[in-house]
This record gives C-alpha cells, sequence and structure tokens, in this order.
C-alpha cells in the first residue's frame, strides 16, 4: 500500500532513500532548508555522484512520486512517517557524532505534527538516541509521535542497490503502530527475500554500529596479515581466500588495503567505542581495531620509504586519493594521512583520481596535481597506487616507467597484474606478499 513519506535532509542517505522509497511506490517528499540545493536539484542537477541515483530521482519525479521542498512544517503534516537524515559529522574534541541538526529537526517535526506521526532516525546515531527523542516527545503534551530506528547499511557507489536489494531491514520501536508502518513501507522488499528484523530502539542502533565496527575488525585484521606476511614470506591473498573457505568466516571484507576510510568505518567505531566507555562496558577490541588501522596507514609510509630508500627529496606519483573507488568522497581516506606524511618526510608528491581531486585540494597542501594517471610517473622515484580504481589497472605501465626516474611501483590495493608490471619493466611491491624486483 502506497503511503506518504518525508525524507528530512537531502544529502547522500536522504536522497537515496526519499528516490527509493518513491520507486516503491509511496508519495515522498524530500526536505532540505537549503533553498539553493533543493533548487538545483529540481532543476537535475544531483549534488553527489553516485550511479543510478540521476536517473532514478527523473524517471520518480517524472511520475509525480518525488518532490522536494524547504517547508519542513508542511511536508510533516502532509505524512505518515518523517525519516531523519541529517549529517551526524563527528565533533572535533571527542568524534563523537554531533546530533545537533538530528535533533533540531526532531524538534521541528514535533512542532509541526498534526496527527499520530512515525519519526524515524535513519541517521547514523549514537545507542540511546531514540530514548533522547522519546523524553523530548515526553516534555510535550498532546502529540502522538511514535520513535523509530531504521538504520541504512548503504555503501557509497551501491547505495540505490543497497536500498532496492536490502539483505536486511532493522526496525526498532517500542510502537506496534510504527512497526506495522515501518513493514507495510518495506513490504516490497519484503516480498522480494529482504530480511524484516522488529527490536526495540536500543537494540537496532546498536545493529548498525556492531556491523560497521565487525567489518572494520575483518579489515584491520587483514592489514596486520598482510604485514606479517610481508616479513614471513606468506601471500596475504591466498591466506585470506583460505581463511574464507570456512564458510563462518567468509571471503568478503578481508581484502587488504592502505587502511579503511569513508564516513561511515572511522566514525561509527570511534562512536561506538566511546559509547561504550560511557556505559562502562569498554569495547577493547574495537578500540584496538581503531589504533590498528591508525597504525596501519604509518606503516604504509614506512614501507614506501624502504622501497624508495628513504622520503627527503624523493618524488612519489600518487594514484587514487578517494577512500575507495566509484567515489569523489574523501573523507578519512588514508590517502590523505598517508600522502600528508610523506611529504613531511620530505617527499614531492603528485597525486591524480579520477573524481576526487577536487575534495582533495581543500585538504591537501603542498602537493601537485596531475591531469592524467600517467602523468603522476613524470620523473619519480616510485608510483602508489592508494585507492582499487579499476583503469589504473590497465594503465600503459611500460609508458610510464620511461618517465620514471626509478621504476618502482607500491601496489596498496594487489590491483595490477604482477606479470605485466614485470614485462614493463616495473619492480612492484605488492601489499602482504613478495615483492618482484
Ligand atoms: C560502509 C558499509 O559497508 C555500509 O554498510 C555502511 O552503511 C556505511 O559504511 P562505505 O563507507 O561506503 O560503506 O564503504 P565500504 O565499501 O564498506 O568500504 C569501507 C572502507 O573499507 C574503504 O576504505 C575500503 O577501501 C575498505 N575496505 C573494504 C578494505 O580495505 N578491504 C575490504 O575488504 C573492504
Amino acid at each position: 500500500m502506497p503511503h506518504r513519506i518525508a525524507v528530512v535532509g537531502t544529502g547522500y542517505v536522504g536522497l537515496v532513500c526519499g528516490a527509493c522509497f518513491a520507486r516503491l511506490g509511496h508519495s515522498v517528499v524530500c526536505v532540505d532548508r537549503d533553498a539553493g540545493k533543493i533548487a538545483s536539484i529540481e532543476a537535475g542537477e544531483i549534488p553527489i555522484f553516485e550511479p543510478g541515483l540521476e536517473d532514478l530521482v527523473t524517471a520518480e519525479r517524472a511520475a509525480g512520486r518525488l518532490t522536494f521542498t524547504t517547508d519542513t512544517a508542511a511536508a510533516v503534516r502532509a505524512s505518515e512517517a518523517v525519516f531523519i537524515a541529517v549529517g551526524t559529522p563527528p565533533e572535533p574534541k571527542t568524534g563523537n557524532p554531533d546530533l545537533t541538526a538530528v535533533m533540531a529537526v526532531a524538534d521541528a517535526v514535533l512542532d509541526a505534527v498534526d496527527g499520530f506521526t512515525v519519526l524515524v532516525t535513519k541517521s547514523t546515531v549514537p545507542v540511546g538516541t531514540a530514548r533522547r527523542l522519546e523524553a523530548r516527545i515526553l516534555e510535550r503534551q498532546g502529540i502522538d509521535v511514535a520513535v523509530t530506528s531504521n538504520p541504512e547499511f548503504l555503501r557509497e557507489g551501491n547505495a540505490v542497490h543497497d536500498f532496492l536489494e536490502a539483505e536486511r531491514i532493522v526496525v526498532g520501536s517500542r510502537d506496534r503502530r510504527a512497526a506495522d508502518l515501518m513493514e507495510s513501507l518495506y513490504r516490497p522488499l519484503i516480498d522480494r527475500g529482504s530480511v524484516l528484523m522488529v527490536t526495540t530502539p536500543e537494540t537496532s542502533e546498536l545493529v548498525k554500529h556492531a556491523s560497521n565496527a565487525f567489518l572494520s575488525t575483518k579489515i584491520a585484521f587483514i592489514n596486520e596479515m598482510a604485514r606479517l606476511c610481508e616479513k614471513v614470506g606468506a601471500d596475504v591473498e591466498m591466506v585470506a581466500h583460505g581463511m574464507g573457505l570456512d564458510a563462518r568466516i567468509g571471503p568478503r571484507f578481508l581484502k587488504p588495503g592502505p587502511g579503511y576510510g569513508g564516513s561511515c568505518f572511522p566514525k561509527d567505531a570511534l562512536a561506538l567505542a566511546n559509547a561504550a566507555r560511557d556505559a562502562g562496558s569498554p569495547l577493547s577490541i574495537v578500540e584496538t581495531v581503531l589504533s590498528s588501522n591508525n597504525w596501519h596507514k604509518h606503516a604504509m609510509v614506512t614501507k614506501i620509504a624502504d622501497a624508495v630508500g628513504g622520503l627527503d627529496g624523493r618524488r612519489i606519483g600518487v594514484l587514487g586519493i578517494a577512500f575507495k573507488s566509484g567515489t569523489d568522497d574523501v573523507r578519512e581516506a588514508p590517502a590523505l594521512t598517508i600522502i600528508s606524511e610523506l611529504v613531511k618526510g620530505g617527499a614531492r608528491v603528485t597525486a591524480f583520481d579520477p573524481q576526487a581531486m577536487e575534495n582533495a585540494r581543500p585538504l591537501l597542501n603542498g602537493i601537485g596535481y596531475a591531469e592524467q594517471a600517467a602523468e603522476v610517473a613524470e620523473g619519480a622515484d616510485a608510483v602508489v597506487i592508494l585507492t582499487e580504481w579499476p583503469e589504473f589497472r590497465d594503465l600503459d605501465f611500460a609508458a610510464m616507467r620511461a618517465r620514471m626516474r626509478r621504476p618502482v611501483l607500491i601496489d596498496l590495493r594487489n590491483l595490477v597484474e604482477p606479470d605485466r608490471a614485470e614485462a614493463a619493466g616495473l619492480a612492484l611491491h605488492p601489499l602482504g606478499k613478495a615483492a618482484r624486483i
């Protein structure tokens, strides 16, 4: 059955969820207080780089199921459920998510409601947020609002797919009417095989943070194994493959790299560790994962320095700045730390990324940017791959080698076929396996 919903916040999560709910047949109004943003979306400009999103927004607008407004009150009054999808950036001092925007939207919703309304947190919020919202509702008389936690599990670059083909839908509410409405909203996905889990808000909030912390743990674990493999002469990809054959472990999220980044993993693991400490139940594994991932980035700088015999005066070409391929996002990208450390060590860095250079420029000073991937090789003592953009695999390495001062390729994503590097005359330093020098 089609429902009327509002999604407040037209950032990454809000826009994806709004457009996808419209695709499920609901009537969706997306709200943002930024009139310029709404105007540009209405003019067909999607503010983020996300495959499939632009087509989806265009189609759903044309179908009349997706509209945009700056008027929160009107959108709330027209809706059975209001999703909060505003940002929760880390506070500079603690790293905890800043809930100012979430609480401001909640207050605006509570000011506007005129009938039973489900208030849903879609933004990733720390455990206990639903209780805080419920307390705010209790402070007011005569409003009928049910708080519900419904975390998103969207990967950047796969967000539309991850929504429309969700493995799981987690709903946390203490109100039966809210749980029923959420089930009805997601019915088309449930009928296609998505698993619905209905629980309390606290459990739902923790599922999100625990999932991200656990996935971070897998990555930090395999990155530590990669460093060990280099010391003892093993091959981390084969170790991961062997581990993954055990169905209890599984093969996914065991790919070594320069460290995990992005807007979720680093922030969520830190928020969870802080919340756990506050609750008097510290999470030593999660805390270790955080420091392991930080340490790993420094270890990668040492690996680069070792491959070129020290950093001072070296020219390093960097391929990839985004925290992963398929996105222009550089938030918490390991490249930011690694490049800064290279520069601090006296190296001259030229970097290229097919999507993320504009976002990187304000954050990475004192480096050069290349217009083409192959240009980073110019006069370089080494080229380092930090992001697994598929096009880097197919570069003309022989031509690049001809431009380099020294023929060194440090592949921290294990992207390049060793035979191709060898055929081009490059000494290849992969991650977690023997170098081919
Ligand atoms: C993640 C979660 O996957 C998603 O469910 C959640 O809602 C938001 O956070 P995202 O940040 O888009 O999504 O990226 P993801 O593809 O999960 O990768 C996160 C980081 O881990 C990247 O830096 C990536 O390069 C790294 N990674 C991932 C590895 O180094 N190895 C792996 O095997 C997998």
